[in-house]
C-alpha cells in the first residue's frame, strides 16, 4: 500500500513535473522560435601580449550579456564568432575575415585593432557587404584607415593628440624633443603630425627614434642607451600598451626616470598610467565578477612613470552606471572599454532594427550603424554619424607618485588651458599648464641649461666670476639675462652657469675660442656676457637682438695745456693775427693820410693817430673821423671775441684737443696703437682701417690702458665705446675719445645655432631694454654709466689745480721779444721825436734816399724835422 501510495506520489509528481515541463516548454517556445540568432565575427589579438585586444573582447562580452538581460524581449540576438589573429598578422586577419564573411555569413565584423589589418577587412567588407567596425586608438570607426597622404594633410581626428601635445611642448618651453614611436601604422602617425605643428612652433625634433614593434629587451636595451647619449633627454613616447610597458620598464631600469629626464606619453600608454583604471588581462566569460586576483596590475609601472606627462581623452564622468558595471571588473574602465561597450549597444540596436523592418542586408545595416548617437548612462556621448567617433577633447596630467593630477586640458577651439572646468576658460590664459611635477620629484624643469660665461674679463662690469667659497657670477650681462628669463613666455628656473674656459684651460680665452669651440665641447646651452655681435661670429653661434650698442673708437691722449705754448696767441689762427694787424696799419695810415690832406688845406695838428675817443675832436676829415669809428669798433669786436675764446681755452672747455684728431693720422704716423687683448677689435684695426700688425699692442685691463696711454707706450688705444666710456669714467682729464665712430653689432648673447631660444631671448631683452627706467636701474647697479656724459670725473681736481704760468703764455723768450717789439712799435707810433730822430739818423747815414722816403711817406713833415709848429 505504501509501495503504491509512493508510486502514485512518484508518477503524480511526474506528470505534475511533465506538465511544468511542458508548460514552461510552451511558453518559452513562442520567443525563442522567433529570436533570430545574428552571427558577428571578432577578429582580435588575444595573445598574452596584447592588452587591447583583451580589453576589448571583454567589453565586448561583458556588453553583449549585460545588454540582453535588460533588452529581454528582442526579435534578435548578436552571437560573437570571436577569430584569435596576431595583430601583426595581416595575411590571417585576411583570411580569417573571409571566412566569417563567406562561410558563417556574419552580419558585421568588429575588429581588428590594427590599421595595417583593418585596410584589407574593410575592403573586403565593402566587396561582401558587411560592415566592419574596428578598434583604432581614437575609438572605434567604420571607415578606411588613413591614408598616409591625409595624415599630411594634418586635419584628421588621429592628429588631435599630437597638437594637444605639441602645444604642451611650447607651453612647457622645451626648443628640441626626441620622439620615440614604434613602427608600425599606428606609430608612424606622430610625424607627419607632429612635424608640421612643431614646425610652426619652432620647435626641433631631433633624433626621431623608431623602434621595431617585436623588439627583444636587447633591441630595447639598445635603443635605450642611444637615447641615453643624446643631447635632449626629453622623450615623447609614442607606443602601443604592449611595446610601451616593456620600454617603460627597461627605461626606469637604466635610470632614465630620474631627475634630468622628461617624458611625454601618448594616448594609449596613458591608459596604462591611469590610476583609475585596472587592466584585466583575464578574457571575461560572464561570470559575475573577475576574480581579482586574476588582474594583471599595472600598478607598478604607473610608479615607474613618476613625473611624466600625457594626454588621454576628456573622461572625467562617473555615473552610477559605470560605479554598478565597474563593481564586476572591481575597477574603473578606461574610456576604451566603454567605447568598445557602447559599440555592442549600437549593433545590437541597428540588427534588431533591420530586423523588423525586414531587410536583410548588409548595407541597410551599416546605415544604420551609421546613424547611431547616443549619450549612454556611462556618460560617454557615442556617435558614428562621421563613421568614426568625435573624439577632440583631452586632458593633460602629469604622474605624481600613485596618482595622478590633471594640469591643464586641451581642445581644438581652446588650445591649451590650465583648468578644464568650462566656466574658467575664459579666465585662463592660453598655452598655460599648472607647474608639473617632473621625475625625481622636483619643480625643476628638465633639462638643466648650461649657460656658459667668461671667467676673465677686464671690465668686471659687463660680467664678474669670482670665487669665495663658491662661484658667483655677477654683472651687467648677468642680471639683463636674468631679467630676460623673467619675461620669457614660459618658466625657466632651471639653469646653470658654467665658467669658461675651465680648469684645465689658459684664463685668457678669446670670445671667438668660446663661441666657436668650447659651446659645443662644453655641450652649452647658451654662452651670455660682453658678446659684441661680429659677422663672422655669425657662422659658429646664433645672436639675440642686442642688449647694450656699442661702436669702436678711439682714446688719445688730451694735448698737455701745460706744455702748450702761446696760449695768449691760442685764439687766434696766425692767419687772423695777421689780418687784425694789416687792418690796424692800414687803418692808421689811410686816416693819417685824410688827415694830412686836410692839414695841408688848414693846419696841421697831430700827424699821428691816437686811440683815444676824445682824440675824435683832433680829426678835421669826415672821413677820417668815420674811419677811426670803424676801425673802432672793429677792434672792441675783436677783443670781445678773443677774450671769450681765451677764457674757453683756459677752462678746459670745448677746445680739448687731441694730441691725434683721427685715425688716419694714427695711420700716417705710423705710432703704435694699443687694443684689448683677445679682443676682436684688432681684426677690425688690421682689416677695415689698415693698421699695421707691429703697430699693435695688446692689453689688459684700464689700468694697463691709463699706464701705457700715459708713458707713451702706446699713442692711441681702440676699443668699443662701452669700455672706453668706463675707462674715461676713471682717467677723463687725461685722455679724450676722438674719431670715427664703427657702429657694430652691440653686445648680445649667443645661442648654438638653430636653438629654438634665440627668439625667445630677443624678444625678452627687447622688453628688458624698453623698459628705460628698470633698465638705467639694471646700469647703475652694475656701476655702468649710460653715457660719457653720466660719467662721473674721479679726476676733475687735476684740471682746476693747474694754473697759468709764464711759459702757458708762451714760454720766457717769446713773452720778452714780444714785449720789446710791441715797446718799439709803440714808440715809433706815438713819438713823433723818435720819428724825427729816426729820420735825422737815416739823414745823416744816407741823406738822399732818406730825404726821398720820407718826403713821400710824410710830405707835410719835412726830413729835417722843422715842421710848421
Ligand atoms: C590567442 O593566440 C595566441 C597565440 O597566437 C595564444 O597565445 C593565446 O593564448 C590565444 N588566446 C586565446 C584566448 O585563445
Ligand atoms: C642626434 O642627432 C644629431 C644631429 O641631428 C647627431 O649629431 C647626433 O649624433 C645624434 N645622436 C645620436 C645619439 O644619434
Ligand atoms: C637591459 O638592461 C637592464 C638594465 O640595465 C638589464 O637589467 C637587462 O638585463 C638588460 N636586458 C638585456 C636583454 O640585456
Ligand atoms: C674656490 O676657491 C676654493 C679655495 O678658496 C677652492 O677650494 C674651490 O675649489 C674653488 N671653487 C671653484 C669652483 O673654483
Ligand atoms: C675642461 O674641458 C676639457 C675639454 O673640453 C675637458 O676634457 C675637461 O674634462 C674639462 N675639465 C673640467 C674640470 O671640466
Ligand atoms: C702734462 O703736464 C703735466 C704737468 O702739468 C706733466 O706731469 C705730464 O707729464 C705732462 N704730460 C705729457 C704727456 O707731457
Ligand atoms: C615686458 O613684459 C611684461 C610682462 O610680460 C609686460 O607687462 C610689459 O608691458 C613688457 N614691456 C614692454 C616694454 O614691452
Amino acid at each position: 500500500m505504501e509501495e503504491l501510495q509512493r508510486s502514485f506520489r512518484a508518477s503524480c509528481l511526474l506528470s505534475v513535473s511533465v506538465v511544468l515541463l511542458l508548460w514552461l516548454n510552451i511558453t518559452a517556445r513562442p520567443s525563442m522560435a522567433v529570436t533570430q540568432i545574428v552571427p558577428i565575427g571578432v577578429i582580435l589579438d588575444l595573445g598574452l601580449n596584447s592588452v587591447l585586444g583583451e580589453m576589448i573582447h571583454n567589453s565586448l562580452a561583458f556588453a553583449i550579456k549585460e545588454y540582453y538581460s535588460v533588452n529581454k524581449q528582442t526579435a534578435t540576438k548578436i552571437d560573437l564568432i570571436v577569430w584569435n589573429v596576431s595583430r601583426y598578422d595581416i595575411f590571417t586577419a585576411a583570411s580569417a575575415a573571409y571566412d566569417l564573411m563567406e562561410n558563417k555569413k556574419v552580419h558585421a565584423i568588429l575588429g581588428p585593432q590594427t590599421s595595417e589589418q583593418a585596410r584589407y577587412i574593410v575592403k573586403l567588407g565593402e566587396k561582401y557587404q558587411v560592415p566592419v567596425i574596428w578598434f583604432p586608438i581614437t575609438g572605434p570607426s567604420l571607415l578606411l584607415p588613413p591614408s598616409p597622404s591625409s595624415i599630411y594633410s594634418n586635419e584628421g581626428l588621429n592628429c588631435f593628440q599630437f597638437r594637444a601635445i605639441a602645444d604642451i611642448i611650447k607651453a612647457v618651453g622645451w626648443q628640441s624633443i626626441v620622439p620615440i614611436y614604434e613602427e608600425t601604422e599606428y606609430g608612424s602617425h606622430l610625424l607627419p603630425c607632429l612635424s608640421n605643428v612643431l614646425k610652426e612652433m619652432g620647435i626641433q625634433m631631433a633624433n626621431v627614434t623608431a623602434i621595431d614593434s617585436s623588439s627583444t629587451d636587447l633591441g630595447i636595451n639598445t635603443t635605450l642607451d642611444t637615447l641615453n647619449n643624446m643631447r635632449t633627454h626629453v622623450f615623447l613616447v609614442h607606443m602601443s600598451m604592449d611595446l610601451g610597458k616593456e620600454f617603460i620598464w627597461s627605461a626606469q631600469q637604466k635610470e632614465m626616470m630620474v631627475e634630468g629626464y622628461a617624458w611625454i606619453l601618448t594616448q594609449e600608454l596613458s591608459s596604462l598610467t591611469d590610476p583609475r583604471v585596472s587592466l584585466t588581462r583575464n578574457l571575461y566569460k560572464g561570470r559575475s565578477t573577475v576574480p581579482v586576483e586574476q588582474f594583471t596590475d599595472f600598478f607598478p609601472l604607473k610608479r615607474y612613470m613618476q613625473g611624466a606627462l600625457g594626454v588621454r581623452p576628456m573622461d572625467s564622468k562617473n555615473t552610477d552606471f559605470r560605479r554598478n558595471s565597474e563593481k564586476i571588473f572591481n575597477s574603473r574602465l578606461p574610456l576604451y572599454a566603454w567605447w568598445a561597450y557602447h559599440t555592442i549597444e549600437a549593433l545590437a540596436k541597428a540588427v534588431e532594427k533591420v530586423e523588423k523592418a525586414g531587410t536583410d542586408n548588409g548595407l541597410t545595416l551599416r546605415s544604420q550603424i551609421l546613424d547611431t548617437s547616443f549619450t549612454a548612462k556611462s556618460g560617454v556621448h557615442f556617435d558614428l554619424t562621421k563613421g568614426q567617433l568625435d573624439q577632440s577633447e583631452y586632458e593633460v596630467y602629469n604622474v605624481i607618485g600613485d596618482r595622478e593630477r590633471i594640469i591643464g586640458s586641451w581642445s581644438p577651439e581652446t588650445g591649451l588651458v590650465q583648468n578644464h572646468d568650462k566656466e574658467d576658460i575664459e579666465t585662463s590664459s592660453e598655452y598655460q599648464l599648472k607647474d608639473p611635477m617632473w621625475p625625481g620629484d622636483t619643480l625643476d624643469k628638465p633639462p638643466k641649461l648650461r649657460i656658459g660665461v667668461r671667467r676673465t674679463n677686464s671690465f668686471p662690469e659687463f660680467v664678474n666670476v669670482y670665487n669665495s667659497t663658491k662661484l658667483h657670477f655677477d654683472g651687467f650681462a648677468i642680471n639683463v639675462f636674468s631679467k630676460a628669463v623673467k619675461v620669457l613666455p614660459f618658466s625657466l628656473n632651471n639653469y646653470e652657469f658654467v665658467p669658461l674656459p675651465n680648469q684645465s684651460r689658459s684664463h685668457n680665452t678669446s670670445y671667438d675660442d668660446i663661441l666657436c669651440r668650447q659651446m659645443k665641447e662644453e655641450d652649452l646651452d647658451a654662452i651670455i656676457g660682453d658678446i659684441t655681435i661680429v659677422a663672422s661670429r655669425t657662422k659658429c653661434v646664433d645672436f639675440t637682438l642686442p642688449y647694450l650698442d656699442s661702436s669702436v673708437a678711439m682714446v688719445v691722449r688730451v694735448k698737455n695745456i701745460s706744455t702748450s705754448k702761446g696760449i695768449l696767441l691760442k685764439p687766434f689762427k696766425w692767419s687772423l693775427w695777421l689780418i687784425l694787424g694789416a687792418i690796424f696799419v692800414g687803418a692808421t695810415i689811410i686816416i693819417n693820410a685824410f688827415e694830412i690832406i686836410r692839414a695841408n688845406n688848414s693846419r696841421f695838428n697831430n700827424p699821428f693817430l691816437v686811440y683815444k675817443i676824445d682824440v675824435m675832436e683832433n680829426f678835421e676829415s669826415t672821413t677820417a673821423r668815420w674811419m677811426v669809428i670803424m676801425t673802432s669798433f672793429l677792434f672792441v669786436l675783436v677783443m670781445q671775441v678773443y677774450t671769450a675764446k681765451l677764457t674757453s681755452i683756459l677752462t678746459q672747455g670745448t677746445t680739448n684737443e687731441p694730441s691725434f684728431k683721427d685715425e688716419n693720422e694714427i695711420k700716417s704716423s705710423n705710432v703704435p696703437v694699443g687694443y684689448k687683448k683677445g679682443s676682436w677689435v684688432r681684426g677690425l684695426l688690421i682689416d677695415q682701417i689698415g693698421l699695421k700688425d707691429e703697430q699693435l699692442k695688446g692689453l689688459g685691463s684700464r689700468e694697463e690702458y691709463n699706464e701705457a696711454l700715459s708713458n707713451g707706450t702706446v699713442d692711441a688705444i681702440f676699443d668699443e665705446t662701452p669700455y672706453l666710456i668706463l675707462f674715461l669714467s676713471r682717467y677723463r682729464s687725461r685722455f679724450m675719445m676722438t674719431g670715427t665712430m664703427y657702429q657694430t653689432g652691440g653686445f648680445s648673447f649667443a645661442f648654438p645655432k638653430k636653438s629654438g631660444f634665440t627668439s625667445h631671448f630677443s624678444t625678452a631683452i627687447l622688453n628688458v631694454t624698453q623698459e628705460v627706467e628698470s633698465y638705467r636701474a639694471l646700469m647703475s647697479q652694475s656701476s655702468l654709466p649710460t653715457s660719457i656724459e653720466d660719467v662721473e670725473f674721479e679726476d676733475q681736481n687735476d684740471i682746476e689745480t693747474s694754473s697759468l704760468s709764464i711759459s702757458n703764455i708762451g714760454g720766457f723768450y717769446p713773452v720778452l721779444i714780444s714785449i720789446v717789439v710791441a715797446f718799439l712799435f709803440g714808440l715809433f707810433i706815438l713819438n713823433p721825436s723818435v720819428i724825427r730822430w729816426l729820420s735825422n739818423l737815416s739823414q745823416r747815414l744816407c741823406p738822399e734816399f732818406s730825404a726821398q722816403t720820407f718826403k713821400k711817406l710824410n710830405p707835410a713833415n719835412p726830413p729835417n724835422g722843422q715842421g710848421q709848429v
